[in-house]
């Protein structure tokens, strides 16, 4: 490459950074079901204390919060069932905004017949996966740290070496909170990581 080829090309990307916007949020998901399209809708409003904002039959809109819809949940009986091990979404996370919100969560799910299948301290985030009835994941978790870049650094730092995390029993965490635990020492990763098994592998992500 030539000098005034370099220099232009270099322009260019300049050019391409400055006027790169990225979205201000993450605004919803829409889910696809065949046969579970009340199923879904009930799972959801649960799960999350979603309400329903609109009701078009097929095609239903929920929030839990001030944005006009955070999930839409489209129904149509020829689509497709998704075979296991299939390309596409992984799974859906959702914040709240402490552990004990978490556990109550976790405690009023239970008491609903809704259990996770995993649980898992990530290290950045102590997180309780949940199967919908169309068996998406959903994550609902916590962030372990106040301060993101504290949480950002220790990904970067154990990663390397545990990019799944350790799983826990919330009903020791539960036990615990209630036992007056301080919620920030519930959560914060003490172990020195050591990579994941092969199970928890399987369980948690189905790879
Ligand atoms: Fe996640």
């Amino acid at each position: 490459m030539n000098e005034s080829t370099r220099v232009a090309n270099d322009a260019v990307a300049a050019e391409t950074a400055e006027s790169t916007i990225s979205p201000r949020k993450l605004a919803h998901v829409v889910l696809h079901t065949r046969s579970n399209l009340d199923a879904m809708v009930e799972w959801y409003c649960t799960v999350l204390g979603a309400h329903i904002v609109f009701n078009a039959g097929r095609l239903v809109f929920l929030s839990y919060d001030d944005e006009h819809h955070r999930i839409a949940i489209a129904g149509s009986e020829d689509l497709a069932e998704r075979p296991p091990r299939a390309v596409g979404l992984g799974h859906i996370a959702f914040t709240y905004d402490n552990i004990e919100a978490l556990l109550v969560t976790y405690a009023r799910l239970k008491q609903a017949g809704i259990l996770p299948f995993c649980c898992v301290n990530h290290g950045p985030t102590t997180s309780l996966y949940y199967y919908d009835p169309d068996r998406n994941r959903i994550e609902l978790q916590v962030d372990n740290f106040p301060d993101m870049t504290e949480a950002t650094t220790l990904m970067q730092q154990q990663f390397g070496v545990n990019p799944i995390g350790e799983e826990f029993n919330p009903e020791e965490l539960l036990t615990r909170l209630h036992s007056g635990v301080d919620p920030a020492e519930l959560v914060r990763p003490t172990r020195t990581p050591r990579p994941p098994t092969r199970e928890l592998i399987v369980k948690l992500i189905g790879l």
